[in-house]
């Protein structure tokens, strides 16, 4: 495993982040349905951690808590070796006040994940989402609070326009708070909008960036075919990730990426991770896996580095213009 650091933070990460958004029992958005019980999650998360992961990351979002609970108990007495993320902001219940970016929001979800996880403090916590109600700043005074509080190590936004992002470190520099760490966001060789803007405004300030769902939500592993449906079980068979893929463009992708792979010795999934894994910009690239064995193939891309011809290649083939 190979490690960066956030941004320019201090905190040293694993190039790959267990995303634990598949951790528990039961369905985050409808369709999007989770199956990894407690004992399961022990055991993978055991193996995460052998292969050199040092990164998790959750939501009070996802599978409804279950994850963070699940998470906790998995890293059990191995949590104060790693770095936890959690999230806060979209809806959690059924009131106004259950969702956003309040301070009344923020500080209750953080004292609730806190509970589920099981510990005194979470690594980063993130603003899950932008909320266009709540004042940047207030946002940024309850981020200080959990920090000051030492409830939060560092603080965090995710999927966040630059713009956005460059005006919350703003405020934060001018009240003399503790800058968020980084934007969480989506980018995949199939999905490189952040290129255009969030990019260049990270090498600019500072801002780190880590990025999910780099298998395209598992349409990069190769496992699903043109004119086909999607396999019984899959992600796909139920829940469509949005933004929605341009398929004739992926598909060439994955066309690519399975001609690389043997080449490699690995699947076409991992030479896809292996390539995000590589782009300058990012600290760490979260990857999602419903089932053991796809941990134990995603790690396979852990220390793949592809020859400049190849990633040149599969860069040229969504390129942003
Ligand atoms: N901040 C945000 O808004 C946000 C949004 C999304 C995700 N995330 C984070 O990113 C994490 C990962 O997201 P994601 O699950 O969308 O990422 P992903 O890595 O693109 O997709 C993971 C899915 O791909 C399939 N897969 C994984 N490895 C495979 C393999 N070796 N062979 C075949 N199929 C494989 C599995 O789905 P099936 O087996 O079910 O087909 C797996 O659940 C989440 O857990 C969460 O921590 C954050």
């Amino acid at each position: 495993m190979r490690y960066n650091r956030l941004g320019q933070s201090g905190l040293v990460v694993s190039r790959m982040c267990f995303g634990a958004g598949s951790l528990g029992v039961g369905e985050t958005l409808p369709g999007l349905i989770k199956n990894i019980d407690a004992n399961a999650a022990t055991e993978i998360v055991a193996k995460a951690i052998d292969a050199g992961i040092n990164f998790f990351d959750t939501s009070d979002k996802y599978v409804d808590g279950h994850s963070e609970e699940t998470l906790g108990k998995a890293l059990g007495t191995k949590r104060k070796d790693v770095i936890v993320a959690t999230k806060c902001g979209l809806p959690v219940g059924p009131t106004p006040n259950d969702r956003g970016l309040s301070a009344h929001h923020i500080i209750r979800s953080c004292e609730r994940s806190l509970r589920r996880l099981g510990t005194d403090w979470v690594d980063i916590y993130y603003a899950h989402t932008f909320d266009n109600q709540t004042p940047l700043e207030e946002t940024a005074r309850a981020f200080e609070y959990l920090i000051q509080r030492g409830m939060a190590r560092y603080v965090a936004v995710s999927n966040w326009p630059a713009w956005m992002a460059a005006r919350m470190l703003g405020i934060q520099d001018k009240m003399g708070y503790a800058p968020a760490a980084c934007n969480q966001v989506y980018y995949s060789l199939v999905g490189r909008d952040i290129e255009r803007e969030l990019v260049p405004m990270s090498a600019a300030t500072g801002l780190g960036i880590i990025v999910y769902s780099a298998l395209a939500g598992g349409f990069l592993s190769g496992k699903y075919e043109r004119d086909k449906p999607p396999p019984a079980g899959t992600r796909r068979a139920t829940f469509t990730m949005a933004p929605k893929l341009e398929m004739d463009t992926a598909f060439k992708v994955v066309d690519t990426l399975k001609e690389l792979a043997p080449k490699y010795g690995v699947k076409p999934g991992q030479v896809a991770l292996a390539w995000t894994m590589a782009r300058p910009f990012i600290s760490s690239v979260i990857f999602g896996i419903s089932r053991a064995s796809q941990l134990e193939e995603n790690l396979m891309a852990a220390d793949l580095v592809l020859s400049d011809e190849d990633d040149k290649r599969l860069d040229a083939l969504t390129a942003i213009a």
